[in-house]
């Protein structure tokens, strides 16, 4: 807000006040009778001397405000070298509005490089959890990183076992969150765990949403044990959505543009994110670039805002020619471009494209007919093969490209340009499977993968099990372990690793090494 509509607007709630409760009046000593820290707390975005911290009070997280109503209440915030809190780093206070849910973005500055920290938050007599993150190394270090990407956590389909198993890996300094964070819609009746309330529309709904969410103890000790980065996918608003084209052909453009600010507003208040906030919340850019060190760079995109619709209306299809037209966009020509020149600047020792719907080109039929999804990457095929060929121009063969939404694990070569399989590896793409969505999952048989990889030869493994995938990323290499569960529809349920893969760096395609 311009600072001389801030005074005007300050002139008119002082006249208000004197003859009205003043509903800017902030306690000090809020009194909670349920614990206002339910929804636990959370990290991100680090980099080498801070990094976000989040949190939101909300005693009774199935009411619209939380159960605040309407009590503005001030936050005290710790930082720590220890889980005593007996030596603090730095802390500070903060104040919870209704504005935005109650939520608490603190954004951390002033710690040292390459460090672990705890942090927590206090309001009233009420502590909340402990949390760990850590700072990234300084710039033009190399220091090795351990890093675990996910996505498509949907609540009524199963039980976030696999995020539990995420908190217990030994080592892990990252976790990256791909988008489904949350799904939209009701729960039939039959579901495992029932979404509460019917498709989310508003800015409460989704804010109800998310706290339903969140109230799992797993997802809670995912995001206490390292910093997140996280970007959304389309059920964070509307399944496959399209810039102002939602699902249900008789929503407007005006209803869309409500409901993208109510979902997008949503997001920002529940994640621990260092995305500026803008005029309007429909229009929340949250493309950004995080580094570790001067080992990897990630690039988070948003592959729904700015894409043109679906061509030839979604679903598996043959390519018709308006999948062709050149003028067709997935990033949008400001993300496209800024894609591009982070990749032909960045010194990074690896390029990683931390990306939603599948980047490589997958024929679902089989013989000589020709099918795509034309929700992915496939139905874009001059912007995947223009990508491509930028990748292949400014950092080939050190770019990693991570994928979510399909709800399945996949390991890909990418060519320079998919029109013309005889050119060059330049990438690789691993394809994380769901963390719930879809239920238990099942294996897949050599059979049936024989058949795949003979449509596309550049598919080398795949599968069909829920779970997340760990990396271990240094100079030589990209190390990837896919961790699976053998169930989602029942607790407590195992964690294996179902295969391993390298990547080394400047030489084209993974290799399998378990
Ligand atoms: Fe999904």
């Amino acid at each position: 807000m311009e600072r001389r509509l801030f005074l005007a607007d300050l002139t008119r709630y002082a006249a208000l006040c004197a003859v009205v409760p003043n509903i800017w009046r902030v306690t000090s000593r809020p009194r909670f009778a349920d614990d206002p820290f339910a929804l636990g707390v959370s990290s991100g975005d680090p980099t080498s001397t801070g990094g976000v911290l989040w949190t939101r009070l909300a005693p009774r997280p199935n009411e619209p405000d939380g159960g605040m109503e309407g009590t503005r209440a001030t936050v005290d915030w710790e930082v720590a070298h220890d889980d005593q809190f007996k030596n603090i780093v730095t802390k500070g206070r903060a104040t919870a509005g209704p504005e935005l849910a109650y939520s608490i973005h603190i954004d951390v500055d002033g710690l040292e490089a390459d460090r672990w920290y705890f942090y927590r938050f206090m309001s009233g007599q009420a502590v909340s959890p402990v949390g760990r993150f850590r700072t990234t190394p300084a710039d033009g270090a190399h220091t090795p990183l351990n890093m675990a990407f996910m996505s498509c956590q949907r609540w009524d389909q199963g039980l976030f076992t696999a995020l539990g198993h995420v908190a217990r890996e030994e080592q892990l300094d990252l976790a990256i969150h791909l988008g489904d964070y949350i799904y939209e819609g009701a729960s039939p009746s039959t579901a495992l765990r029932k979404h509460q309330g019917l498709e989310i529309r508003t800015v409460d709904d989704y804010r109800r949403r998310y706290a339903q969410y969140k109230s799992d103890p797993n997802l809670q000790a995912a995001h206490a044990r390292c910093p997140w980065l996280v970007t959304w996918d389309d059920h964070e608003v509307d399944n496959n959505y399209a810039g102002l084209v939602g699902e249900n052909v008789m929503e407007s453009t005006e209803q869309m543009q409500q409901r993208r600010a109510a979902a997008y507003q949503g997001w920002w208040e529940h994640q621990a994110v260092r995305v500026p906030r803008v005029k309007s919340w429909a229009d929340l850019n949250i493309t950004r670039t995080i580094s570790w060190g001067s080992l990897s760079r990630f690039y988070m995109l948003d592959t729904r805002q700015y894409r043109d619709d679906q061509a030839c209306g979604d679903t598996i299809k043959p390519v018709c020619a308006e999948t062709l037209d050149p003028k067709r966009t997935m990033l949008g020509d400001a993300q496209e471009q800024w894609l591009y020149n982070g990749l032909g600047s960045s010194k990074a020792h690896w390029q990683v494209i931390a990306n939603q719907v599948m980047m490589a080109q997958y024929d679902a039929a089989p013989g000589p007919d020709f099918r795509v999804s034309m929700d992915q990457w496939g139905g874009y095929p001059v912007a995947r093969d223009r990508l491509l060929g930028e990748i292949g121009k400014r950092a080939p063969n050190r770019t990693v490209v991570i994928t979510g939404d399909i709800h399945t694990n996949w390991v890909h070569d990418l060519h320079n340009g998919f029109s013309r399989p005889d050119r060059p590896v330049v990438a690789t793409e691993f394809v994380g499977t769901s963390i719930s969505s879809d239920g238990d999952g099942r294996d897949i048989d050599a059979a049936r993968l024989s058949a795949m990889q003979a449509e596309n030869p550049h598919l080398k493994w795949y599968s069909a099990r829920r779970g997340y995938v760990r990396c271990r990323i240094d100079e030589q290499a990209w190390n990837v372990d896919y961790r699976t569960v053998p169930y989602v529809t029942r607790p407590d349920a195992p964690i294996s690793t179902a295969t391993s893969w390298r990547l080394q760096h400047g030489r084209p395609g993974a290799e399998r090494t378990a």
